[in-house]
């Protein structure tokens, strides 16, 4: 550490050098911190990039070795000189909510591969999957009924199922399995709600920023009536490229940090602004949402309305809130939203923490059919 000479105190300037000590020592105090953070931050670069690199080796399929413990830069909103048509010829992920099955068991197959999905126009991302597609297609099972699980892995490398909606043992029922492997397990669905289910293998945060998740809606038999039923499931995207001249792959150093270049409802940007969810004026519409993350919260707000009821936590055991402005969704977590909507207009549905819209998640509920769009 640099030493600075202090002029011995004379009789005449002693208050004065006493002052000049002190600051000198202070600044030795900041310079000795600053150093010592320097030597930290570089320990701390010297640890990611170790990490990012048996992350590399043990991870196939996922190539970190550029990430030196640095994220690229962002690509958000990069976009092909044809994207609207794009937009437009691209089949928006289905919202509607499918059908229960009858009976007593819900069966749910689900089959694990490494795709390549589109995650916005012209965008491409090496995906992990459930049945092709993240999110994977939305189940809806009753409460009571059993559900009958079987996966399967047709990917190179270990992966799991965990549904939030199941109370098992997860050492068993959400333990990994082998490429070329299945297994079956069965819950009882006796918790109604709307819930994430995701790939649990370690490290999950990885196996869900990939696209490993979709949404199970438990329905109870008590619930009010709606007239529409959409299901919405909220994610981030991290990229290494644009993915407009190739599929990327994750950015992990981004991803930790937090800083997506886009979120998505259903894994498409701004996919139901081109291709907007409908209803007619004076139904009930009910919004099932998940947040997958991996770690952003979604704050659900419909622009032009309140929410009529809001169950949140997707908490359909208790009375829900009414007349709500905006619901958090917390990442791994579900809501319940009714929305009345009696004059006909275009209404966005975002989160509205807006740095989520401006990276691609806002959507829009036409009500009435009425001509044009709107942005927000
Ligand atoms: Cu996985
Ligand atoms: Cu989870």
């Amino acid at each position: 550490m640099t030493s600075y000479p202090v002029p011995a105190p004379s009789a005449d300037g002693g208050a004065g050098f006493k002052l000049l000590s002190v600051f000198l020592g202070l600044v030795v105090v900041i310079m000795g911190s600053f150093g010592l953070w320097l030597a930290l931050s570089a320990q701390h670069a010297a640890d990611r990039a170790a990490t990012a690199k048996s992350a590399a080796t043990s991870m196939p399929g996922m190539d970190m070795t550029a990430q030196a413990g640095r994220a690229t830069q962002s690509f958000a909103g990069a976009a092909p000189a044809n994207a609207d048509s794009l937009a437009m010829a691209h089949a928006a992920y289905p919202a509607t909510l499918p059908a229960a099955p009858a009976g007593g068991v819900a069966n749910v197959q689900l089959t694990i591969g490494h795709d390549v999905v589109s995650i916005a126009p012209g965008v491409k991302y090496e995906a992990w999957t459930f049945n092709g597609a993240a999110p994977a297609p939305v189940v809806h099972v009753r409460q009571g009924q059993l559900v009958h699980v079987t996966l399967k892995n047709a990917s190179p490398m270990p992966h799991s199922v965990d549904f939030h909606a199941a109370r098992v043992a997860p050492n068993a029922a959400f333990s990994d399995i082998a490429p070329g492997a299945s297994k079956t397990f069965t819950f009882r669905a006796n918790d109604p709600g709307v819930f994430m289910v995701h790939c649990g293998t370690a490290p999950a945060f990885v196996h869900i920023a990939n696209g490993m998740y979709f949404a199970i809606v438990v329905e109870p038999a008590n619930l009010p009536h709606a007239d529409v039923n959409y299901v919405l499931v909220s994610s981030e995207w991290y990229l290494n490229k644009s993915g407009l001249d190739g599929a990327a792959s994750l950015d992990l150093v981004k991803a930790e940090q937090m800083t997506p270049d886009w979120v998505t409802w259903n894994g498409y940007a701004g996919q139901y602004k081109v291709h907007p969810l409908t209803a007619k004026p004076g139904q009930t519409v009910r919004f099932w949402v998940v947040d997958a993350g991996p770690s952003l919260n979604t704050e659900f707000h419909v622009v032009g309305t309140l929410l009529n009821r809001a169950w949140l936590n997707a908490d359909l055991v208790d009375a829900p809130q009414h007349d709500i402005q905006t619901a958090v969704v917390p990442a791994g977590g579900g809501g319940v939203f009714d929305v009345k909507i009696d004059q006909p207009g275009i209404y966005p549905f975002v989160s509205h923490s807006f740095a989520s819209v401006m990276l691609g998640e806002v959507g829009l509920l036409n009500v009435g059919n009425v001509p044009g769009t709107m942005s927000h």
